[in-house]
């Protein structure tokens, strides 16, 4: 950077860095002319650019420019294509550089917790670790232009309903495993210029206020050296903010919080410093983009819109097919529902873009000569069904080769500001879906939609493309797709539930608006449907091809590893169908120490790999001693048990294919403090105390006569087992086995023994 922020910031006043700390209006920051500091404009975010040139809003409502409408976030997360998110974000970047945007509001690394949020298609997966790299993935696209991210809605923004004030009441090892996992993986390998900080509270801090939150996890741990910026109208106490780490207030409050910090300053409530330090954080990204302007880049819709049909392409996810599709040229084909020929592409609120040209698949079809007629059955706003229109897609059905319905969630299902009722489509839809499954068996249906739906003739149909929210270019996508010019490979980054009811939230998901208890814990998504070992409609990970591919040969570079330490892990994938194909290669581990708690599965890499016909192609993947670690609370950091593991490599986590075991050994030791209360199980447990207690119950023992602890029958022998290892030491002092004084010396020399190590 050439300019000097230190000194720049010596150089202001106290009103003009306060002033600096909030916005100047919705979009912008603010400048010091005197001191030839910039004011630069942010813009939504995340999959094209919402740029208002008059006025403001964070609801999507008023005017903004044309531009291009990329697929959003629940598409782009099923390509499983980190290359594929950095060439968005490097197009995203380059389109505000054309329309002089230093910021574009975007990515939303919050954890897909629900069907029912209505944001989940801004979001990115269900799983921490498929967020995080995705998202990383993006920033480093977007800032090789220049252009600063702002990784958005930290944290645990995981619904709507009541964003701006509810608590998610969450326990710690759920927040570092689940719901900081895709922030802490974004920040450390995207480094982005900024984080958005969401509205809501964490256990029952505002996160705009939340030391904790922005300076001693963000900064301090992670490492964060950007500024944090609130969610439109998510500052709180600002002095309280400041202090916590926050540093522009959006978009801002008339002047009021500044002269609070001001005051606060003044009365030495406040230290100046920490106001130097927000400056100074807001100036880095301010001049990282002003001293890297490229006035010259070309702003081509056309061109972005080539490219935002290519990238839907490779997204869209192929759930169910009998062989029906691809279509065959020549086929009579009725396409039937309102998306068909008006696509929904995009989701409602701030993201909301002002699209520069929509393709339909209907259109297409026309430009591309298909056989194709079309019936609206359906309408795609609201959930009214005419028994003509119904009867006429019956008909054409039954009249035609095969029948594709454009079926979807309509707007007022799924947005920003509120949470979905329930995970059906339109009752209308379902009923024409079965009506006319029932009489045309070619029948696929095309989704569009931007998170899970509950699918009941599922069964029934021939075929099911799950387009997402695709973008402009989603009806020329779909037509590739249905008609085999292109070949699916997207695969889900969410589990289907077979109903709402299944899902691990459901009890308590929205709360009272005071408060949502996260009590599933950890066992969010797959997670849970695993180990609960319950059917779900389509599982994470899940994606069919028109091609076939198969799996062998895998192999680590070493049987065991320890702290620090890491493992390559290789497999051969090969293209066994007739079509070229991309594959999402999926390595999933699993913990095999007899550790409790643990999922059976978790993701800890991925690789897409395009493979020609009868093309084989090794994937190579790392592991370290973070993708086998759970966090401990207690140890407050991560913590891997030393024992064997599974590596797999699935093509969908209810489809691993092949499996291979590691061996991981660790010298780190958990903390342990031997109280009254410590069990003799526990005491055996740990490895420093297992040969005191070892010594002491043999001695014991043998004191009465026995040489172990069996008797006559195996069951009272467990029976009495067991027993013996839940007893707290305590209780030993009431079954006289020590006396109260004998009990504090043998905790001494326990706990001495923990000393030792
Ligand atoms: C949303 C943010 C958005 C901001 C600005 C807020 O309501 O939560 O995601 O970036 O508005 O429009």
């Amino acid at each position: 950077m050439k300019t000097d922020i230190k000194k720049l910031v010596s150089e202001m006043t106290l009103e003009e860095k306060a002033g600096l700390c909030s916005g100047l209006d919705f979009w912008h920051t603010k400048p010091v002319e005197r001191l030839g500091i910039p004011a630069v404009m942010m813009s939504d975010g995340p999959h094209g650019l919402r740029k208002q040139e008059v006025g403001g809003d964070h609801l999507g409502m008023g005017e903004s420019i044309k531009a291009t409408c990329f697929p959003a976030a629940c598409a782009t997360a099923s390509s499983f294509d980190e290359e594929l998110l950095t060439r968005l974000g490097d197009a995203l970047g380059r389109q505000c550089q054309a329309k002089d945007l230093a910021v574009l509001l975007g990515p939303g690394a919050n954890i897909k917790r629900s069907p029912l949020c209505g944001r989940n298609f801004e979001y990115i997966s269900e799983d921490p670790y498929l967020a995080g790299k995705l998202a990383a993935a993006w920033i480093r696209g977007l800032q090789s232009r220049h252009v600063g991210a702002s990784l958005k809605h930290f944290a645990c923004n995981n619904q709507e309903f009541s964003r701006m004030g509810c608590s998610s009441e969450v326990d710690e090892r759920t927040l570092r495993e689940i719901y900081l996992t895709p922030f802490e993986i974004a920040v450390k390998e995207g480094k982005p210029a900024t984080v958005m900080c969401a509205y809501n509270k964490i256990n029952g801090t505002f996160c705009s206020e939340n030391k904790w939150l922005l300076s001693d996890i963000l900064r301090n741990q992670w490492g964060f050296e950007g500024a944090v910026v609130t969610d439109w109208g998510a500052a709180a106490d600002r002095v309280r903010g400041i202090q916590a780490g926050e540093d522009l207030e959006m978009p801002d409050s008339g002047g009021e919080n500044d002269a609070l910090i001001v005051k606060a300053v003044r009365e030495g409530k406040l230290d100046e410093k920490l106001v130097d330090r927000a400056v100074e954080n807001i100036l880095k990204f301010v001049f990282a983009y002003t001293e890297n302007r490229t006035s010259d880049e070309p702003y081509d819709l056309e061109k972005y819109h080539a490219l935002a049909v290519e990238m839907e392409t490779e997204c869209a996810v192929l759930l169910e097919n009998n062989g029906v599709l691809p279509l065959k040229s020549g086929q009579r084909v009725v396409y039937i529902g309102a998306y068909a020929q008006a696509p929904r592409y995009q989701g409602s609120g701030s993201s909301r873009v002002n699209a520069a040209r929509v393709s339909s698949a209907l259109e297409t079809a026309g430009k591309k000569g298909r056989d194709v007629t079309y019936v609206q059955g359906f309408p795609g706003e609201g959930d009214e069904l005419s028994e003509e229109e119904l009867q006429r897609a019956v008909d054409a059905a039954k009249d035609a080769d095969a029948a594709v319905i454009f079926a979807g969630l309509p707007d007022s299902f799924e947005s920003e500001g509120f949470d979905r009722e329930h995970m059906r489509l339109p009752d209308c839809q379902n009923r024409l879906i079965e009506a006319v499954t029932a009489v045309q068996p070619n029948t696929a249906v095309v989704l569009h939609n931007g998170a899970s739906v509950e699918c009941p003739w599922a069964d029934k149909t021939a075929a099911i493309l799950e387009m997402y929210l695709g973008g402009e270019g989603v009806g020329e996508a779909a037509d590739a797709l249905l008609w085999g010019e292109a070949n699916p490979s997207g695969h889900l980054a969410e589990t289907f539930p077979m109903k709402l009811e299944d899902n691990p939230s459901y009890l308590n998901f929205g709360g009272d608006g005071k408060k949502v208890r996260y009590a599933e814990g950890i066992y969010v998504g797959y997670r849970y449907y695993d180990k609960k070992k319950m059917p779900v409609r389509w599982a994470f990970g899940h994606g069919l091809s028109y091609t076939e591919f198969t799996y062998s040969n895998l192999r680590t570079d070493r049987e065991s590893f320890g702290d620090g330490g890491r493992l390559t892990v290789s497999v051969d994938v090969t293209n066994v169908g007739a079509m070229a194909g991309r594959e999402a290669v999926q390595l999933y581990v699993s913990d095999l120490t007899g550790t409790p708690n643990r999922p059976v599965k978790e993701l800890k890499g991925f690789k897409k790999v395009h493979l020609e016909p009868g093309e084989t192609k090794t994937v190579t993947l790392e592991l370290d001693d973070r993708s086998l670690s759970y966090y401990d609370p207690d140890l407050h950091d991560w913590y891997a048990p030393g024992g064997e593991y599974a590596v797999l490599i699935g093509h969908a986590s209810n489809d691993i294919r092949l499996e291979t075991r590691v061996r991981f050994t660790t010298r780190k030791l958990l903390p342990f403090t031997v109280t009254s209360a410590t069990t003799v199980g526990e005491l055996l447990a740990d490895p420093r105390t297992k040969p005191v207690v070892g010594a002491f119950l043999a001695e014991r023992l043998a004191r009465r006569g026995h040489t172990d602890l069996g008797t006559s029958s195996g069951a009272d022998e467990k029976s009495r087992n067991d027993m013996m290892y839940a007893m707290p030491l305590k209780s030993m002092v009431s079954f006289h086995v020590l006396t109260h004084d004998g009990m504090v010396e043998f905790m001494g020399r326990l706990n001495e023994a923990v000393q030792k190590g």
